[in-house]
């Protein structure tokens, strides 16, 4: 296999996120965002890590982005930090911030590399959870600002737009476990953020296709595809609601169907009681493309404790399967699966993957990390992609999580998802046997 198979116009790229790579999170006049927020306070996030220092990429962009090339791939999708351009959420804009992005994003143009730029991915501005975060309606306001703001400072130069990342990793990390930043919990909260977030998506879209020439404009999803543990009906009802929060809870509202689910109690009663979901008028919009990012399938049984979905998962270990360092399956034929899954609803111009990839326990040893495991994951999961492709699903691009070893989130620093290795100390980039790979298997 190699990326020729794909065929000529097949998008090649890797991504990074604003709050896990730049550091500098209250450098040039950058405001506090959730992250650095939750990092403070909360103590859930490994050896009390925080998004500082990253890679930082606010100051080694040049050399990160010359590294992308290095690999061979010919797309970078990056985010922007919100706070860094408007400290307060609103209001007064910092020009510091302004500047950084037109130097990342001339440094793409200059290196022959294609910006894919998204525009939510995880970094809110705390002063905006001061007022409820995504759970209150204000929110809305604000980040439409922002996203014209994005739009009409750099729409000239970046063509292609992503508006949210995983609004459903967010929404329930954040909203509802308590997990990730901000650290709220409840499925009130999870529900209105969820609505608008979804209301943010669509929205940003609109945005995008006004204000921008030529726009190419998508967002992202996370994806995976559910099993009932075993055939008993419990099982099987606890995997179609799994289904619905993980997979269709935010597409079909975006496709114009609405939210699904509503045969599901929680669901109706929800909505009902809460009225929560208003302007639902917006919650549909005409994408280019849909951004699948895919780690793992789920598989899960019946419980009646959980709050919700009444699921479990059944965790890989436990069923003696093949697994990375997070404990996610590696299973690619459902990698294959989920595409398939999307890629029927008729509503799907085309698909990219914007987020794939694998953590592994990286060691460093004689200045070399040969992490032959990520080598085999890629293998067989850019196959099951091959795969789908030639049975004709519509699908453009690939994007691999991720270029370097960065802030990962609640695992702070010790899980490694890079095809570069990063030594946090030195901040000194190490090419992964992976990236090697990477770099032969683009190799035209
Ligand atoms: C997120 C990334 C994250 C990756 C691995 C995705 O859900 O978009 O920011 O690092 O998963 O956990």
């Amino acid at each position: 296999m190699k990326a020729a198979d794909f065929g000529d116009d097949f998008v090649w790229g890797i991504a990074i996120a604003a709050a896990q790579n730049e550091g500098a999170a209250d450098l040039d006049g950058k405001g506090p965002s959730i992250w650095d927020a939750f990092a403070r306070r909360s103590g859930k996030i490994k050896r009390g890590a925080g998004p500082n220092p990253g890679c930082d990429f606010y100051h080694r962009y040049a050399e990160d982005i010359a590294l992308v090339k290095t690999l061979g791939f010919d797309t970078f999708r990056f985010s922007i930090s919100w706070p860094r351009l408007l400290p307060e959420g609103t209001g007064k804009i910092n020009e510091a911030g302004i500047n950084f992005y037109h130097r990342v994003i001339d440094c793409c143009l200059e290196n022959g590399l294609v910006p894919y730029v998204t525009l939510y991915h995880w970094d809110l501005p705390e002063a905006l959870e001061n007022e409820g975060g995504w759970a209150a309606y204000s929110v809305n306001g604000a980040f439409n600002t922002f996203v014209s703001l994005c739009a009409q400072t750099y729409g000239d130069k970046v063509k292609n737009w992503i508006i949210l990342n995983e609004p459903f990793g967010f929404t329930s990390l954040g909203y509802m476990l308590g997990i990730h930043a901000p650290g709220q919990t409840g499925v009130t909260s999870f529900f209105t953020a969820v609505h608008h977030a979804a209301i943010a998506q669509a929205d940003g879209g609109r945005i995008i296709r006004a204000e921008v020439q030529n726009a190419h404009i998508g967002t992202t999803f996370s994806c995976s595809q559910v099993f009932p543990h075993t055939d008993a009906d419990n099982d099987h009802l606890a995997a179609y609601r799994m289904d619905i929060l993980l997979n269709r809870m935010f597409v079909e509202p975006l496709l114009g169907m609405g939210y699904p689910g509503m045969d599901w109690e929680v669901m109706e009663k929800f909505a009902i009681s809460h009225s929560t979901w208003r302007h639902t008028e917006k919650l549909a919009f005409d994408f280019d493309f849909i951004g699948l990012q895919n780690y793992f399938p789920l598989t899960v049984k019946y419980n009646a404790f959980v709050p919700v979905v009444q699921a479990w998962e059944v965790k890989a270990k436990s069923r003696l399967k093949p697994h990375t360092a997070m404990g996610w399956e590696v299973n690619p034929d459902s990698f294959y699966a989920i595409i398939k899954q999307f890629a029927a609803y008729p509503g799907i111009p085309k698909l990219y993957i914007t987020e794939n990839g694998a953590a592994y326990a990286d060691k460093l040893k004689d200045g070399k990390v040969d992490d032959q495991e990520r080598i085999r994951y890629f293998e067989l999961y850019l196959g099951a992609l091959l795969k789908a492709k030639q049975e004709g699903l519509n699908i453009a691009g690939y994007m691999a999580w991720t270029l370097m070893d960065n802030f990962e989130w609640a695992e702070g620093y010790q899980t490694r998802f890079g095809l570069v290795y990063t030594d946090f100390k030195t901040q000194q980039r190490i090419i992964k046997s992976s990236g090697y790979w990477w770099q032969d298997f683009l190799r035209k």
